[in-house]
């Protein structure tokens, strides 16, 4: 079991799906589950409805949380329908972490993201795998870039995808985002005890995995091999 958490941006996602994919683990995305909790209340108009409302209304929904693809993240319906590429909108993430904050949500989503954890092992990515869903969990990495890093890969990400986002808007967004992830009160975005901490700033995209996967192997030596 391993767990990566970190702010958005940081590069979770293609760590998490390479460790998976070499280790031929699973892999949790766990904020793809808190985005499609966020499309069903931007959905039903329940942003800012009170929690039991809230709660009501999740356990009306059917939502079906499947593994991750490698590189595509988790696959998600809502009632039957594969929402998994209108979750990685930006409003959407941004509500996303609105409602992250909320009790009745993080209580809908643990026993879920628990699930995930079968032989022979999981890589999971979020905020709080470490810290609150996974705490027993014996390699866990925080990965963190600089702000400025996290925005630029995140409008080259755009970009691919034919999205013109203003830098200075990326920014203002994942300092937003930042400050609710690390200031709530339940299960803030921190580094967990004994977190090997991973800064992404200055290295590429394959320096990251290489030093990702040189973690793994000092927890787990047999894995060198293969
Ligand atoms: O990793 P992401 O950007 O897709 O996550 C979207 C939001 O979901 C994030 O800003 C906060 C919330 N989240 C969380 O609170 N706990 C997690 N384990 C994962 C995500």
């Amino acid at each position: 079991m391993i767990c990566i958490d970190g702010p958005a941006g940081a590069g979770k996602g293609v760590v998490a799906g390479d460790l998976a994919g070499r280790l031929g683990w699973r892999h949790l995305d766990s904020g793809a589950l808190y985005r499609t909790v966020a499309l069903a209340l931007l959905r039903g108009g329940l942003m800012d409805a009170d929690e039991s409302r809230i709660e009501a209304y999740l356990r009306e929904c059917r939502f079906e949380f499947n593994a991750a693809v490698e590189g595509e993240g988790n696959r998600v319906l809502l009632n039957g329908a594969d929402l998994s590429a209108e979750i990685r909108a930006e409003n959407v993430g941004v509500a996303a972490s609105r409602i992250a904050s909320l009790s009745v949500v993080r209580r809908f989503l643990l026993a879920r993201q628990r699930r995930f954890r079968r032989m022979p092992g999981l890589v999971a990515e979020g905020r709080d795998m470490a810290s609150v869903v996974f705490p027993d969990a014996p390699l866990r990495i925080y990965l963190h870039a600089s702000l400025e890093k996290r925005a630029e890969r995140r409008h080259k990400q755009l970009k691919q995808k034919g999205i013109n986002a203003s830098m200075g808007d990326l920014i203002r967004d994942l300092a937003e985002r930042d400050r609710r992830d690390r200031d709530r009160p339940l299960a803030p975005l921190k580094r967990a005890r004994q977190a090997e901490v991973l800064d992404t700033t200055a290295l590429t995209v394959l320096e990251t995995r290489d030093a990702a996967w040189r973690l793994v192997t000092a927890v787990w030596p047999g894995m060198a091999a293969g």
